[in-house]
């Protein structure tokens, strides 16, 4: 038997009731009862802009405290992250985006073993854009899983829904039928799903 999976839900809206989250939520519903879920919104959690430390002082990062400890924590005991994204500007959300410098960081903060840890834990995206054609998502794609692949992550691909207005996700049958089947571990292509 697997061990069961926890996932690690990263809202980066920065509206709530929005698109990505609601295409989230019908992606999650179809998970193991087994599996646990944590969710965080981004917005809610107050987390500083990160700042670079590499090369001050000794080029260490001192240990997390406040926000950054609290999603720091969620990410360590999740084996599955999914970066659930609004489509700005052809990328992830802003906050997304400052939560995965925060990465850069933690590779640095003694003892912590930022980079063995993840090594081999999965990462997936869930995103909805305005836009109609999917390649306008290629950009966010290729951003989360070139990180994959520079921290030994197991890249599982993008979930893709279209709309604008909070809602209109929902409208979108091909990714909520693609939804229903998203995080099915054995699914073997991890490229745009939509
Ligand atoms: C700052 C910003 C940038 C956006 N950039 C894009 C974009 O590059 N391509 C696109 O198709 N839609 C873009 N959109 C539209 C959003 O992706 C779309 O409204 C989506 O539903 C928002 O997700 P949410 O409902 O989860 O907040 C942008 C919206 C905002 C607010």
């Amino acid at each position: 038997m697997p061990s069961p999976r926890s996932f690690l839900f990263l809202l980066g809206s920065a509206r709530t009731g929005g698109n990505t989250e609601t295409l989230a939520r019908a992606a999650a519903e179809h998970l193991e009862p087994e599996a646990a879920q944590e969710w965080i919104r981004l917005a809610d959690l107050a987390l500083p802009p990160f700042k670079d430390l590499r090369h001050t002082g000794d080029g260490t990062t001192p240990p997390a405290t406040g926000p950054e400890r609290t999603v720091q924590d969620a990410t360590l005991a999740a084996t599955d992250i999914v970066i659930a994204s609004p489509l700005y500007w052809y990328s992830v959300s802003g906050s997304i985006k400052n939560y995965l410098d925060y990465w850069s960081g933690w590779l640095r903060v003694p003892g912590l073993d930022f980079k063995a840890r993840m090594r081999g834990r999965r990462l997936w995206a869930v995103t909805v854009q305005g836009d109609d054609d999917p390649a306008a998502a290629a950009p966010l794609a290729g951003t989360l899983r070139l990180s994959a692949e520079y921290m030994g992550m197991d890249w599982r691909g993008v979930l893709l829904g279209c709309g604008s207005r909070p809602g209109q996700v929902l409208r979108d049958d091909a990714a909520l039928a693609a939804a229903k089947t998203f995080f099915t571990p054995e699914t073997d292509t991890p490229g745009i799903r939509h």
